[in-house]
């Protein structure tokens, strides 16, 4: 497709892609179309040097959907929709450290995350993201077949894993579909993650814990990922119904601060 208002420079042939010639915060409803269209096709775009406060950033993700409320992490400005992304020298983990897609115990997890990064460690601090479309269509056809309609149980549980800070909510669970049909662009994404999917329903604990072992080796094959390099003020948008990340804590003493707001999404269907 071409565009007519914006730049797109692919990362990889599967996932990700740069953006330029746009500021976020003062596009108007025809250059959020085709931002939109480019982001469907790569799955996660990359926009650097952008001017955000805290209300444009708001006001970006109200232009995908319903903002999500994450169900217990630290936010910024009094309002939880602004989830605090920092890591510094008195941190014991960094956020996302294994791979996930956001949040997807909730009954409608996230569909779409913002993340504006405003202050980057010297070097390192970057985030990779891989293709569930790709780790789906590279299963082989029996094993497709043998997933196509099994349901897992994923699970949060935020216990103590934000400190001193008290949740938004109580930590959900859900049964989600394996293979589930992205619902903008018909294709089947592998839906399940190391962050958060704990059972395959209908199998015995052996069974299920082999095989999603197998899955989670799968997703980080580096054929299905992009990964990229954040400078100050870069935004990343990504889509959780069709990909998984993981945010890499090489940087310690050093500090890395962002914010991310985060877009709900529907009920995942099977295929
Ligand atoms: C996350 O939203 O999982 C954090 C990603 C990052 O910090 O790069």
């Amino acid at each position: 497709m071409g565009y007519r208002f914006i730049e797109v420079d692919p990362l990889t042939p599967r996932i990700g892609a740069t953006v330029s010639g746009v500021q976020l915060a003062e596009m108007n409803d025809d250059v959020f179309e085709e931002i939109h269209a480019a982001w469907l096709k790569h799955l996660v775009l990359f926009f650097r040097d952008q001017k955000l406060s805290h209300e444009a950033h708001l006001a970006l993700g109200r232009r995908f959907g319903e903002l999500h409320i994450h169900p217990a992490a630290p936010y910024e400005g009094g309002d939880p929709a602004l989830m605090k992304i920092y890591t510094d020298a008195n941190s014991h983990r960094n956020n996302g450290e294994g791979w996930h897609s956001d949040v997807s115990a909730d009954e409608c997890p996230p569909m779409a995350s913002i993340l504006q990064i405003h202050q980057t460690p010297s070097s390192g601090g970057d985030t990779l993201w891989a293709s569930m479309y790709e780790a789906w269509d590279h299963l082989s056809e029996p094993m497709r077949a043998f997933l196509a309609d099994r349901q897992a149980l994923h699970v949060a549980d935020y216990t103590g894993y934000y400190g001193a800070h008290s949740p938004q909510r109580e930590s959900p669970r859900s049964l989600h579909p394996i293979a589930r049909k992205h619902p903008e662009t018909g294709r089947t994404a592998l839906f399940v993650n190391s962050g958060f999917t704990k059972r395959i329903d209908g199998l015995d604990r052996e069974e299920s814990s082999s095989l999603l072992r197998m899955l989670f080796e799968h997703v980080k094959n580096p054929n299905f990922q992009c990964r990229f390099r954040w400078t100050p003020n870069a935004v990343a948008i990504w889509d959780n119904r069709c990909t998984q990340h993981m945010a890499v804590w090489d940087y310690y003493p050093e500090t890395r601060h962002g914010i991310r707001v985060t877009v709900k999404g529907d009920r995942p269907v099977s295929q």
